[in-house]
């Protein structure tokens, strides 16, 4: 077997740009030219601002109903504020066991809401309506968390992309039971550049009750926003948001932010750029010995097992995450930043790391 740390020269220069996630990239320069001119002089602010009137527009048009929109600092704190608002404590989430919510919010969720968080097992992210039928069981019995809210992922941590369809059956079954559904829409972008979709289509029409809008993971620098599809929902979110700590001073620079990705579509453009690359390294690595993909990529990331003994030099090499590491399950992600360059250069790292790893019987 090959130890590449003994022979360096083999390998090839690793990638510029890092597989390891879409929030490694920068920020796309279209929003930095939009801080920057936001910059301009001064503004009232906590939101009293017009970048922030105008953000709310621009989002009211995105989805082509009245919504009701509050900008936050980032995703957990978009998170927190979205459940905080419509749950108490004596309440129940059902989400997927991969939720960000659940794994990687350090407990926030179930910390600001009180409420419990039911992480149920997917084979591949997606929450469908018969998984949630065995806590249906526990409404109506005052000794369980009585299940309030079903949230799901768009794009999926398991880098899957509900259909519009699947969504819609989803929020149809939670609403004949009384259930409200929240979108983690951290990637959303990336599903609406999958599936040709758009907001109105795949989350008003379905029958999304609020999600968190995310921005940061296709080009900006920070701030998501939750989004309220039905008003009277929203009617507490500003208390909850300032509580949390999620409320800017100078919400101008998000407003901008969310403007600068919506105009244009420089969100989508952005997303279906990380997209493609998936596509592409996904072609790129799909005959190395060794390395077995899990699916086609849906989205903008690339999930493969390796040889368990080839991940830490590869990580060495050009960093990425494990994703399990007893099925030897990694990620590789991509984002708008990701050049073909970066794309080809990884693939000839995987190539020289992973090859002479695979058993010679195999
Ligand atoms: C599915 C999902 N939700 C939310 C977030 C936002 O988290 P953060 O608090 O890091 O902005 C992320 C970030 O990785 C994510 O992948």
């Amino acid at each position: 077997m090959t130890d590449w740390r003994s022979v360096p020269d083999l390998l090839p220069t690793p990638p510029d740009g890092s597989f390891a996630s879409d929030n490694s990239a920068g920020v796309s320069p279209e929003v930095l030219a939009a801080l920057s001119a936001a910059n301009a002089g001064t503004a009232l602010a906590y939101g009293e601002d017009s970048w922030t009137r105008r953000a709310d527009t621009a989002l009211r048009d995105s989805f082509g109903a009245p919504v009701e929109s509050v900008a936050c600092w980032g995703g957990t704190g978009a998170n927190v504020v979205a459940l905080a608002t419509v749950l108490r404590p004596w309440q129940a989430v059902i989400c997927p066991d991969s939720a960000h919510i659940v794994v990687d919010e350090c407990g926030a969720p179930a910390r600001f809401t009180g409420a419990t968080i039911v992480p149920v097992r997917t084979v591949d992210g997606k929450l469908t309506p018969d998984a949630v039928d065995p806590y249906l069981e526990w409404l109506g019995s005052e000794h369980h968390p009585q299940p309030a809210l079903v949230s799901i992922s768009q794009v999926t941590e398991m880098g899957t992309v509900h259909s519009t369809d699947e969504i819609g059956d989803l929020c149809e079954h939670a609403h004949a039971n009384g259930l409200l559904v929240h979108v983690d829409g951290a990637r959303i972008a990336n599903a609406l550049a999958a599936t040709g979709s758009d907001l109105p289509s795949m989350v008003r029409d379905t029958g999304v009750d609020l999600m968190t809008l995310g921005f940061t993971k296709t080009g900006s620098m920070y701030g998501e926003v939750v989004v309220f599809l039905r008003p009277e929902l929203a009617e507490q979110a500003v208390f909850v948001r300032k509580q949390a700590g999620q409320l800017a001073s100078k919400s101008r620079f998000i407003a901008a932010q969310v403007l600068a990705m919506l105009e244009d579509d420089l969100w989508l453009r952005n997303a279906r750029r990380a997209n493609e690359m998936a596509e592409r390294l996904a072609d790129a690595v799909s005959g190395v010995p060794g390395v077995k993909l899990v699916r086609r990529p849906e989205a903008n990331s690339v999930f493969v097992t390796i040889p368990g003994e080839a991940i830490a030099p590869l990580q060495d090499w050009s960093f990425f995450w494990e994703w399990d590491l007893g099925a030897s399950l990694v990620r590789w992600m991509t984002s708008f930043a990701t050049t073909e360059e970066d794309v080809a250069r990884f693939a000839a790292g995987v190539r020289a790391i992973v090859a002479p790893h695979v058993p010679r019987d195999s």
